[in-house]
């Protein structure tokens, strides 16, 4: 892939040499996909952090639709475009078109679109562009190699956006959030459901990470002015297997048998990386922020999930 940037300590020397009174720089950002599970806990980070944000859910804005985009940012005149906006149905992304329509084509839209507005365009990506065949935490200048559709229009998506002047891509990994549907709902669903045995998969390895972590991570990234891949993931490798169990005893379901199984049993339509584990080293240097293990915004998730009127 072309990796401008990725591997090294990339910032933006205008916006650093820019005056900064003490306080972050306050920025027009324009949000796709802003009702998505990462889009919604965005939105309400970047207008805490002080910037003008104009979020757009895909019933007003189709990134596909290359007018629509144009006109968009045209009209908003935003200093930062971040698209949240993706066809995140992994197995799906196998066989239905709009993975590569939405996940690579659009991408080419809202970069051509930065290009000619002098808008930075933040593009979200993922550990499946990797093979998972490597020992050790990937870090962004690896080789990427994408077993899946999802991940090759995912890793096609960050080419386009890498191709609009000072771009930012962040891979993340194993979202979970309050808005969208994912993991930690899956599992508790069944259990509410009435199961008491469930079967995850051992042979899969990665690091969960918080919507609401994630959104502080981008808004951290814009304050450098970041350019270039980095990687964001909360602390804490493990498996499936491994999640679930800690999502059980969380809510005191000590009752329920989480069984190993393996990716191969599952035989799932599209293949996932046994070990997608993302090395965040390049973003705590360059921002200067610790990351959170995932177990306490996990913590904090069940909390919300169980009193939401809180
Ligand atoms: N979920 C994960 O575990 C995970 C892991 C790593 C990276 N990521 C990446 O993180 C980003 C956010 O993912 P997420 O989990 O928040 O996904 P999500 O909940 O599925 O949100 C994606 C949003 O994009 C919208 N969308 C789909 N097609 C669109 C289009 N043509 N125009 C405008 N909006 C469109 C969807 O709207 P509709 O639902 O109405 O179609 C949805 O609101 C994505 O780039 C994803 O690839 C996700």
């Amino acid at each position: 892939m072309s990796d401008a940037g990725a591997g090294s300590l990339d910032f933006d020397a205008a916006l650093l040499a820019a005056p900064r009174p003490g306080a972050r720089r306050r920025r027009r950002v324009l949000v796709t996909g802003s009702s998505g599970m990462l889009g919604s806990d965005l939105v309400p980070v970047l207008s805490a952090a002080g910037h003008d944000v104009f979020g757009r859910p895909h019933a007003e804005l189709d990134i596909a639709d290359a007018k629509a985009v144009s006109r968009a940012v045209r009209e908003l005149s935003p200093d930062v475009v971040v698209n949240c906006a993706a066809f995140t149905k992994v197995d799906d992304c196998e066989t239905d078109a709009r993975a590569e329509v939405v996940n690579a084509r659009a991408v080419d839209h809202l970069a051509d679109a930065c290009r000619r507005h002098a808008a930075r365009l933040v593009q979200i990506s993922t550990d499946f562009v990797f093979d998972g065949q490597k020992a050790a935490p990937y870090r962004e200048d690896d080789p990427t190699r994408p077993l899946s559709a999802y991940g090759r229009t995912k890793l096609a998506g960050e080419e386009a956006a890498l191709r609009a002047p000072g771009a930012l891509v962040v891979r993340a990994s194993w979202l979970f959030g309050r808005a969208g549907w994912n993991f930690v709902e899956a599992i508790l669903r069944q259990v509410e459901g009435g199961k008491t045995k469930l079967s995850v998969v051992t042979d899969q390895l990665g690091r969960p990470t918080a919507t609401p972590d994630l959104s502080e991570a981008i808004a951290a990234l814009l304050d450098v002015g970041a350019i270039g891949v980095y990687h964001f993931a909360n602390r804490g490798e493990v498996s499936w297997n491994e999640f679930a169990r800690e999502i059980l005893w969380r809510v005191g379901r000590r009752d329920v048998a989480i069984e190993p199984t393996t990716t191969e049993a599952l035989a799932r339509p599209a293949r996932r990386p046994a070990y997608s584990v993302l090395d965040t080293g390049k973003y705590e240097r360059v921002t200067g922020r610790p990351i959170r293990s995932f177990r306490e915004p996990l913590a904090e998730y069940l909390v919300s999930r169980a009193h939401p009127e809180a």
